[in-house]
């Protein structure tokens, strides 16, 4: 998977991938990043990326046209399944949509800033809009981070033991099961005594009903989609 990230605060977006999972992800061949400065592509001497919204109002509103530059110089190379603006008004990221996003090839996220970017980049240039939560953030690059990171994690290989993704919290819609490792037994607090039966079934029973239970008690709502 190639995934291009347009920003005009590319230091704000960078240190993510150079660790970690997303780091291993890039070393291991499996995914390439490419942070993109968007201030190169601006026309004027000053290297403007935003301006002052028509009909007036606080806030500056990214231009479209180092955008659109931006973006025709990517599409030249390669061709895209998307281009994503990060916006509060997107779709909701949600583990079905990291699931959808992680059998692209190649991606763009393009990262707002100030008032957002001029409604023609959304009307003309984007093929999809992606929020990731209820809440406005300062700009689309931490939403980025995030979208970047709950996809990559879910292309083959890039996790070590790639079951370990299956069985994260809102897979199959539900929450993940407890979890508990060495010792056990701390302060009088024991890790229950099927886990360490070695009666796999048994396990895997425990697992499922904890899960289910879990995901009754914090959030019904996932359970109720399957009614
Ligand atoms: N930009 C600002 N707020 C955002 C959000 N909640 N999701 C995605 N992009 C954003």
């Amino acid at each position: 998977m190639h995934i291009d990230i347009i920003t005009c605060l590319p230091r704000l977006i960078e240190s993510p991938f150079n660790d970690s999972i997303l780091k291993r992800a890039q070393t291991k061949g499996i995914v390439e990043v490419n942070i993109i400065d968007l201030r190169p592509y601006a026309t004027d001497k000053h290297k403007s990326v935003d301006d002052y919204a028509y009909g007036g109002g606080a806030g500056m509103v990214m231009m479209i046209e180092p955008i659109d530059r931006c973006l025709t110089e990517l599409k030249a190379k390669r061709s895209y399944d998307d281009i994503i603006y990060m916006s509060p008004d997107g779709q909701l990221l949600t583990q079905s949509l990291a699931n959808e996003l992680s059998l692209k090839k190649n991606l763009v996220l393009l990262c707002g800033h100030y008032k957002g970017v001029d409604e023609r980049v959304r009307e003309h240039l984007v093929t999809r809009e992606i929020s990731i939560g209820d809440y406005v953030l300062s700009g689309g690059e931490l939403a980025a981070a995030v979208v970047a990171d709950a996809v990559v994690r879910l292309i083959p290989g890039v996790l070590s033991d790639e079951t370990s993704a299956l069985s994260d919290s809102f897979q199959d819609d539900m929450l993940a099961p407890p979890v508990y490792t060495r010792p056990a037994e701390y302060n009088g607090w024991k890790v229950p005594d099927v886990l360490l039966s070695g009666h796999e079934a048994k396990i895997e029973q425990w697992k499922h009903d904890h899960a289910l239970e879990r995901t009754r008690q914090r959030r019904p709502d996932l359970l109720k989609k399957h009614q």
